[in-house]
């Protein structure tokens, strides 16, 4: 089963490239191997009960938002839309397509429980609801770039990661985090699939953790965070590529093991560990000099590390051996 879920390296990289057509590609091989039928009825069989639950009952206290937006975080350019930044989206929990947003609603996020684990002084379990209470919420406007070569600028509600992690208490020798999403194929429909190795992980290290800008996300445009935006709680790392973001975290975990990454366990040479933002190192398949501005239509060109140079700039000096920007 394992090397079946692991098979063409071809069709898992286009998929996150263009997904519209990874889903062909996924239609034409479950075909060729007579599993159409299979794969059908799985889908369908999708309990609507829970579909029912989930939107009943959000995860996240609306009297929290809209928080206090932080000045700091300022856009050289106009907010998205929410009407157009909430369905295009990328959520492969939930198929290949940018419009997933409708499957999304039976993500069900209430009850909500965080573990944290691996190198902390002692691991705990969390709910949700505790968590975006204890620590005080605030508005960022960032801007976020996909590694497809489009872009949008959101406003965030959350806090720093920095905080989360002082809140962990991990040990001195952690170094990386690993950031685990859910795995359960009765809410999420692609997760019946199996062209992907569930769950969706990312990974940082310690220092990328608590540079200022890397943010816990709970809520987006003034409000608890949407299901297709990775509700109940996600990251944003504006300087990385879109895919470093993981949505809908149920897991965090300290180690001084470096984590591999969803996309990179399918395509290291395309979606790398580091994966920051930069104009001149191209996809092997695209090039990465620009970006097209989803609320405007306009293509720009891309800025080193998105923009965000001046902060985060210094956590790559002497790795320059690494591939630090796929
Ligand atoms: N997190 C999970 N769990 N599953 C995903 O498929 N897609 C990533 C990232 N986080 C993804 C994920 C990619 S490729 C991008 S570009 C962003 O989420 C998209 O975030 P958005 O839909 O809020 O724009």
């Amino acid at each position: 089963m394992v090397a079946i879920h692991r098979k063409p390296a071809w069709a898992i990289s286009e998929a996150l490239a263009t997904p519209e057509d990874a889903f062909l590609n996924r239609r034409t091989i479950l075909k060729a191997w007579g599993l159409g039928t299979l794969a059908a009825t799985a889908y369908a069989a999708l309990p609507k009960s829970a579909r029912a639950e989930g939107e009943r009952k959000p995860a996240g206290n609306p009297a929290l938002y809209p928080a206090k937006r932080n000045e700091a975080y300022k856009l050289d350019r106009s907010l998205t839309p929410e009407e157009i930044s909430s369905k295009y989206n990328n959520f492969y929990e939930f198929g290949g397509s940018k419009d997933i947003w409708t499957e999304a609603q039976t993500l069900i996020t209430n009850p909500w429980d965080i573990e944290i684990d691996g190198m902390v002084e002692k691991p705990f379990t969390i709910a949700f609801a505790d968590l975006e209470a204890k620590i005080p919420l605030e508005e960022r406007l960032y801007r976020h770039r996909c590694v497809e070569a489009w872009s949008m600028t959101v406003p965030w509600t959350g806090f720093s990661l920095a905080k989360l992690v002082e809140f962990a208490k991990p040990m001195a020798s952690a170094k990386y985090i690993r950031f685990e999403t859910f795995n359960d194929p009765s809410m999420a429909s692609g997760q019946n699939g199996f062209l992907y190795t569930w769950p969706y992980v990312e990974g940082v290290t310690m220092a990328e953790a608590v540079n200022e800008l890397a943010f816990v996300v709970t809520g987006v445009y003034g409000k608890p965070l949407l299901n297709q935006f990775g509700a109940p709680i996600r990251l944003a790392l504006p300087w990385k590529y879109g895919f470093k973001s993981v949505k809908s975290i149920r897991k965090i975990t300290f180690t001084d093991e470096r984590p591999v990454s969803f996309w990179e366990g399918l395509a290291s040479n395309e979606y790398g560990f580091w994966a920051n933002v930069n104009p001149e190192v191209a996809h092997p398949r695209w090039s990465q000099a620009q970006e097209r501005v989803l609320h405007t239509g306009e293509t720009v060109p891309t800025l080193l590390f998105n923009g965000y140079g001046e902060q985060v700039a210094s956590l790559y000096e002497g790795l320059e051996s690494e591939p630090l920007y796929r």
